[in-house]
């Protein structure tokens, strides 16, 4: 029983730590403000000012507190465990004492106003205020721990330029980058270094940078901070060495205050795509930094911040009753953080001693920037520069640390950031299939390239407007009548071409064949497709089924068959005779023509009249038996099989059996394709001859594919467009009458083009691979073009499950039978003759006897 009540009180008193409304109102009793002035820290630097920030902070708040009152308590030593009725903390100590104390305080929901000194990780912001002491100029590896604690950089590497004004410091900067936090909650950066010789002579430094910078110009995703005065020099040997590209992000630090013209000159001849920020030093000259001040200052913040706090809750206390105040009044916590904004607000608006160095930062929006699309047309003059625009991204101060009002590299987060841009295509099903308004815009669109520009305006983020041409109306139009089904993507139309060499265009959304990238004046991008050639001549017809009974032998074993007969017959006939017993020989085989005929009977299983009596003979017909079970029952099998499956003769598959085809005289090829080109130049010798022979055809009448049915011709062609004719032609008359080669040859590839030497090459190809990784481009693949042909899958599965035997199966069988009745026809007017002829032999020899 009374376990459970202690348990039950236990409970409550955790509880109410946490969250219970226990704490007085302000109302009721004075605010107490704890001050923590670590004397080991402050003997370390040298500083006895105990009873000086005493007065002031007596000062202050004399002069500050306009509502209720505060009890301001002090310590000198910063293991102190406060309770927690106070309701601030104000502290100076060293960074690890800091962090304990704001541990300690957290439980106990004490607002921490934090002194202490440089290089220390920042408080939580919207927990506490933290002001590191820093001593001018010495700023930087605060500044970097800041941007690294509060997450603006997340790099990996980082190459740091830097010479003699911050060297003395390169070990903190290196300290604040690879902080890890506790639980390795940050990455630590990996730093490269290198030191820049201001002593050096001009060409000799160049040199010097050109040496640091080279080592990393072959590498993609690099990360440079450059702290240097001859940042000119540097910028000028990146751009020489092409380092300002999509991947690299560069961080410049400005050490003196320069004009702001002057980072716009550094950047106007840059190229388009680099992710460039500037931190300029606006340190504030002229103000008072001493701790005192600072002590100051927080102090005034915070009463300031009581003060507001306290009349709210008086004005709202007088309106309500007791018990609705003690349901709605602030929690600690809530009143905390209210009082911390008051600070920060105050801090913000009167800082004169802490927040002396500040830098600001801005980055270049710089992607993307002639591409854009504006309702004007644009006039882009190629040797012009730009202006590019900054953004500004944010502050930094000891203060508050990095304020940030945008990511700080913009492009690396949001790469085209929403922009509309320009993309030129044109109408080639079923690469991109365009529909034309009345207006001639564009209104819809659709296709594999136009999927995949739609997946790359989405990872990218940008906008696009499609622009196309009047030719292409007229060409929409025609289509009808005489283009030919199927694409070709070799030509590139001269208006496509021409606009790619302006920069005022992002990307050419149109599938075109990678060929000689060295002599367009565009570049492709990876491939989407790969598409190969085949040929297509006439289906072959089925094998002439007359001998479809001797089909389950073949010659020889049929040869093999007759000598058996014929060698068996005499074998029987001589054991039978040469049987030293008469009683053992039979009667009926003791002619050489019974032998024959049982032997051929046996064969077909009629069997015979007479046995032998002797086991010699016997053996011979028990054996014979044998193998004609074998035989027969090998013969029933087979022709079973050659039945269900008909056979068809040899088809074209491959192309050097077109030449050597009999019937086919003609060859076509459809006129400018990459084959063409690629036959010409390649030293295989049957894709020239075919070359040589072929008709080149443009059109649907000359591409003759009735000749190609009657199996005169055979054309070659993408795959692809050929599966679609011989579908349009099998949905037109519901046969198959064509064969599609089982040879592939040439690989074609697809690509996708961007204007020559366009900055966005790298980052399209990354996405392309990522679509090919995640199977998004065989999917439109498989929506776009012909799947695999109907017709073949069809006829195949017809002749396996219903064929019936017809009259062309037959028709050898017959013709046997036929055979069979002629000469026993033959014989039998044979034998007549012959009888005849004895008989008047016989009338002779009578007449003579006679
Ligand atoms: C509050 O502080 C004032 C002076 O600031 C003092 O006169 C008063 O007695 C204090 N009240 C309480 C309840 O401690
Ligand atoms: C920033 O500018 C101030 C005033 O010009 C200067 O005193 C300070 O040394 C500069 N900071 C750095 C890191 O150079
Ligand atoms: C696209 O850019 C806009 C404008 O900068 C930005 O607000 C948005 O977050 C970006 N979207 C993505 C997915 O990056
Ligand atoms: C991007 O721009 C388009 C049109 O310009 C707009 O409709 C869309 O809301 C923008 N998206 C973002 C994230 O800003
Ligand atoms: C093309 O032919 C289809 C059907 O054969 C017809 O619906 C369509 O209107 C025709 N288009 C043109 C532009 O003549
Ligand atoms: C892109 O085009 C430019 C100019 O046409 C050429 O110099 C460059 O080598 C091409 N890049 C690639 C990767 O093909």
């Amino acid at each position: 029983m009374l376990k459970g009540f202690c348990l039950v009180l236990l409970l409550q008193t955790l509880y109410c730590s946490v969250s219970c409304n226990d704490f007085s109102s302000f109302l009721s009793a004075n605010a107490s403000l704890a001050v923590v002035l670590d004397e080991d820290y402050l003997r370390k630097r040298d500083e006895n000012i105990f009873d000086q920030v005493k007065k002031t902070i007596d000062d202050v708040i004399r002069e500050n507190l306009k509502n209720g009152g505060l009890a301001v308590r002090y310590f000198s030593w910063s293991s102190v465990r406060l309770k927690k009725d106070f309701v601030a903390a104000i502290t100076v100590a060293d960074c690890a004492r800091t962090w304990k104390f704001f541990e300690d305080a957290e439980e106990t929901a004490i607002l921490l106003l934090a002194i202490t000194e440089p290089d220390c990780p920042r408080l939580p912001l919207d927990q506490a205020v933290m002001i590191p002491i820093i001593d001018r100029g010495e700023e930087i590896p605060q500044l970097i721990l800041d941007i690294k604690v509060q997450k603006i950089l997340n790099w990996r590497t980082s190459v740091l330029l830097f010479d003699s004004s911050i060297e003395a410091k390169t070990t903190q900067i290196i300290a604040s980058l690879a902080h890890e936090g506790p639980k390795n909650m940050f990455n630590p950066i990996s730093v490269y270094l290198y030191k820049i010789d201001e002593s050096l002579r001009n060409q000799q430094k160049k040199t010097a940078i050109k040496k640091a910078l080279l080592q990393f110009a072959n590498r993609p995703h690099n990360q440079f901070i450059v702290f240097s005065s001859s940042i000119e020099d540097v910028v000028e040997l990146a751009a020489s060495l092409n380092m300002f590209h999509v991947f690299n992000q560069w961080l410049f630090f400005l050490p003196v205050t320069t004009d702001r013209v002057n980072t716009y000159s550094l950047t106007q001849n840059l190229n388009e795509g680099a992710n460039i920020a500037f931190a300029v030093n606006d340190t504030v000259v002229g103000c008072q930094e001493t701790l005192l001040c600072s002590i100051a200052e927080l102090v005034h913040g915070f009463v300031d911040g009581l003060s507001k706090v306290i009349e709210e809750e008086g004005s709202l206390y007088g309106q309500i009753s007791d018990e609705e105040w003690e349901a709605i009044r602030l929690t600690k916590k809530e009143r905390q953080n209210e009082i911390l904004e008051y600070v920060k607000e105050y801090l913000r608006k009167n800082n004169q001693c802490s927040g002396c160095s500040q830098w600001s930062f801005k980055s270049m929006e710089s992607w993307g920037r002639s591409r854009r699309y504006t309702k004007t047309v644009q006039r882009i003059d190629l040797s012009s520069s730009f202006d590019y625009d900054y953004v500004d991204v944010g502050y930094w101060s000891p203060l508050f640390g990095f304020v940030s009002k945008d990511v700080l590299f913009p492009h690396i987060s949001h790469k085209f950031r929403n922009i509309s841009l320009n993309v030129i295509t044109y109408h080639n099903p079923p690469w991109q299939i365009l529909s034309y308004n009345q207006r001639g815009e564009i209104e819809e669109s659709s296709g594999i390239v136009i999927e995949l520009l739609k997946e790359l305006s989405n990872k990218l983020n940008f906008t696009y407007k499609l622009q196309g041409s009047y030719e292409d109306i007229l060409k929409i139009e025609q289509e009808n009548t005489t283009a030919l089904s199927g694409s070709l993507t070799n030509t590139v139309p001269q208006r496509i071409v021409n606009a790619m060499m302006n920069r005022n265009v992002f990307m050419g959304a149109m599938g075109v064949t990678v060929h000689d990238p060295s002599k367009v004046p565009y570049n492709y991008t990876d491939p989407i497709s790969i598409q190969k050639y085949t040929l297509i001549s006439k289906r072959p017809d089925e094998v002439n089924r007359i001998y479809l009974f001797t089909a389950p032998f073949t010659i020889l074993t049929w040869a093999c068959l007759a000598a058996a007969v014929i060698l068996t017959a005499p074998a029987l006939y001589l054991i039978n005779k040469y049987s030293p017993l008469d009683i053992l020989r039979t009667e009926g085989l003791n002619k050489m023509k019974n032998c024959f005929w049982y032997v051929y009977g046996a064969l077909l299983q009629q069997g015979g009249m007479y046995l032998p009596k002797a086991d010699s003979g016997r053996v011979i017909i028990g054996i014979w038996w044998i193998v004609v079970i074998v035989l027969v029952t090998t013969y029933c099998g087979n022709l079973v099989a050659f039945l269900t499956f008909p056979k068809f003769q040899r088809g074209i598959d491959y192309l050097f059996e077109t030449f050597s085809h009999k019937e086919v005289t003609t060859y076509g090829l459809r006129n400018g394709t990459f084959f063409q080109i690629y036959a010409q130049q390649s030293t295989r010798k049957d894709f020239k001859k075919f070359l040589e022979h072929a008709v080149l055809y443009d059109d649907v009448i000359t591409e003759d594919i009735a000749s190609v049915q009657k199996g005169l011709r055979v054309n070659v062609d993408w795959r692809i467009n050929l599966q679609m004719s011989i579908q349009k032609h099998f949905e037109e008359s519901k046969v198959c009458e064509f064969l599609l080669g089982k040879e592939d040859f040439v690989d074609e590839q697809i690509a996708l083009v961007l204007p020559g030497g366009s900055p966005y090459l790298g980052i399209v190809n990354n996405e392309i691979k990522r679509l090919h990784q995640m199977g998004f481009i065989e999917r439109w693949h498989q929506l776009y073009l012909p799947g695999t042909n109907k017709c073949n899958a069809k006829s195949k599965s017809r002749q396996i499950t219903n064929h019936m035997v017809n009259l062309n199966d037959m028709q050898g069988c017959f013709l046997v039978l036929f055979f069979g009745f002629s000469l026993s026809a033959f014989l039998i007017i044979g034998e007549f003759i012959f009888h005849r002829f004895i008989l008047s032999r016989e009338k002779k020899l009578g007449t003579y006897t006679n």
